[in-house]
């Protein structure tokens, strides 16, 4: 996604888009392609949206949980270069952006990033991609992410800045997990970035209200976080998406799930008529089978 220009991510908006009203058109599009999955972490939108997407485009997926393969006890470069062998294209959800990095300098296939503590991109790609289709455009609308700065948000606001959107960061702190400078600084520099500590002030005339888990996957149930994980509870409660704050406004509300309901957001919110939450799930799918197509020059940009 740092590679694309704010034109080229609303091209491959716009093809998803079109993709999901002609699905048939494109049946058949990767007859005999096969997409390799490697996941350190847990999923269930990111690895179904793939599959399926490989299925429906008429290739064929193949799931590699991390710890029942061979990457978990020798080198990722050798493992890579290996399977890039066989597969015509991979995904893979690494719990750290420097090992997605060297699988994709050994693999001889493009590597796609399902999430790593730094990024997102097919998440924000589909929520971008939601929004347009909800709003009919991207230029001059406001987003707000409420939360704590993370993979998501860092993604989602180059996104939105280089596609000419405003973006709101509404957070106490960063995950220090995350943080990209270089990133951060595209996006301060951009004039569309700004960081706001009042939800209530954020969000004023707010297009989109966002937000996302306060803890990682990894260690939402490990007991060795648990003291962190209250810490965050009590830090980010002023800052949940809920009833109070976006009742009566024009916001959409979105959230990429998996929902903590009571803690990032309130029950209500999660099915308000303005939200939003299950069309951008479903989006995911459209939006892989946009990326697959393109970084296997099926479409342009
Ligand atoms: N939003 C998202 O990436 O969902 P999964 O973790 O279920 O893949």
């Amino acid at each position: 996604m740092k590679e694309l220009d704010g034109k080229q991510i609303e091209s491959l908006i716009d093809k998803a888009i079109e993709i999901k009203k002609n699905q048939h058109k494109w049946w058949n599009t990767l007859d005999h392609k096969t997409l390799a999955m490697v996941f350190q972490k847990t999923s269930t939108r990111t690895r179904v949206s793939f599959e399926v997407g490989m299925t429906q485009l008429g290739g064929h997926a193949i799931y590699l949980d991390w710890r029942t393969t061979q990457f978990a006890m020798s080198d990722i470069k050798d493992e890579s270069k290996c399977l890039s062998r066989y597969v015509d294209i991979i995904m893979a959800r690494l719990l750290k952006h420097a090992d997605l990095q060297k699988m994709a300098d050994a693999s001889e296939v493009p590597v796609i990033n399902g999430l790593c503590e730094r990024y997102h991109p097919c998440q924000s790609l589909g929520d971008l991609m939601t929004i347009k289709e909800h709003k009919g455009k991207l230029r001059g609308l406001k987003v707000v992410y409420l939360g704590i700065g993370n993979n998501v948000s860092n993604t989602l606001s180059l996104g939105c800045t280089r596609t000419g959107m405003h973006f709101t960061l509404c957070a106490p702190e960063m995950d220090p997990l995350c943080i990209d400078d270089e990133l951060l600084e595209e996006v301060r520099k951009s004039g569309l970035y700004n960081e706001e500590k009042d939800p209530k002030k954020a969000v004023e005339g707010a297009d989109v209200v966002y937000t996302d888990t306060w803890v990682n996957m990894e260690v939402f149930m490990d007991p060795r976080f648990e003291k962190e994980k209250e810490r965050r509870m009590k830090t980010f409660i002023p800052y949940q998406l809920n009833r109070k704050l976006v009742e009566g406004t024009n916001a959409l509300i979105m959230h990429d799930m998996p929902i903590h309901r009571g803690y990032e957001i309130d029950e209500w919110s999660i099915y308000a008529p303005n939200s939003i939450i299950f069309d951008q799930a479903e989006n995911r799918l459209h939006m892989q089978k946009a990326i697959m197509l393109w970084l296997l020059g099926k479409i342009k940009l």
